[in-house]
């Protein structure tokens, strides 16, 4: 599997994304956003702040989320949830799916909220609907 990630982000026309998605079924926006704002499940926005409720208790460690979906493509955001230390071997955001038990020894999110596939479509499809104003 990993095999196959690392062949279609180099396949893929920029080598900062992962274009194929991970599933047939397309995400939905909707499940992406309570996906991102439930804490336990994602702990998104320990890092992260955004267009979500209690806006204090919000992260600054990670960029806000705020007008992402006018930065990055839908590839590009795939590829830093599935695993932003492709990009960044030093990031501090853990990788959201993880398929290779090997790939997480040492990393210090070992263990720590990871999402299927599914889920994964989902906040690409959420993610991608934040628009810079
Ligand atoms: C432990 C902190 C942490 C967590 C938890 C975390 N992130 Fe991140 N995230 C970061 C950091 C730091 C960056 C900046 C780039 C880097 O260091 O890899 C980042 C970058 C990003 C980016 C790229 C943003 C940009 O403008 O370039 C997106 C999108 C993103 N995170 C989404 C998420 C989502 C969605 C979740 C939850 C499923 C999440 N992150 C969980 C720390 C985190």
């Amino acid at each position: 599997m990993l095999a196959l990630l690392l062949a279609s982000v180099m396949l893929g026309g920029a080598t900062d994304a992962l274009d194929t998605p991970l599933t047939a079924a397309a995400g939905d926006a909707m499940r992406g956003r309570q996906i991102v704002e439930n804490r336990q499940l994602s702990a998104c926005l320990l890092c992260h702040s955004g267009p979500f409720p209690a806006p204090h208790l919000q992260g600054t460690i990670g960029p806000p989320l705020d007008g992402v979906g006018s930065r990055l493509s839908a590839g590009q955001i795939r590829l830093r949830l599935v695993d932003a230390g492709k990009l960044n071997p030093d990031t501090v955001m853990p990788p959201y799916y993880v398929t290779d038990g090997l790939n997480r020894v040492g990393h210090a999110w070992q263990g720590k909220p990871a999402l299927s596939a599914q889920q994964i479509e989902d906040v690409v499809a959420f993610l991608a609907t934040l628009r810079a104003p």
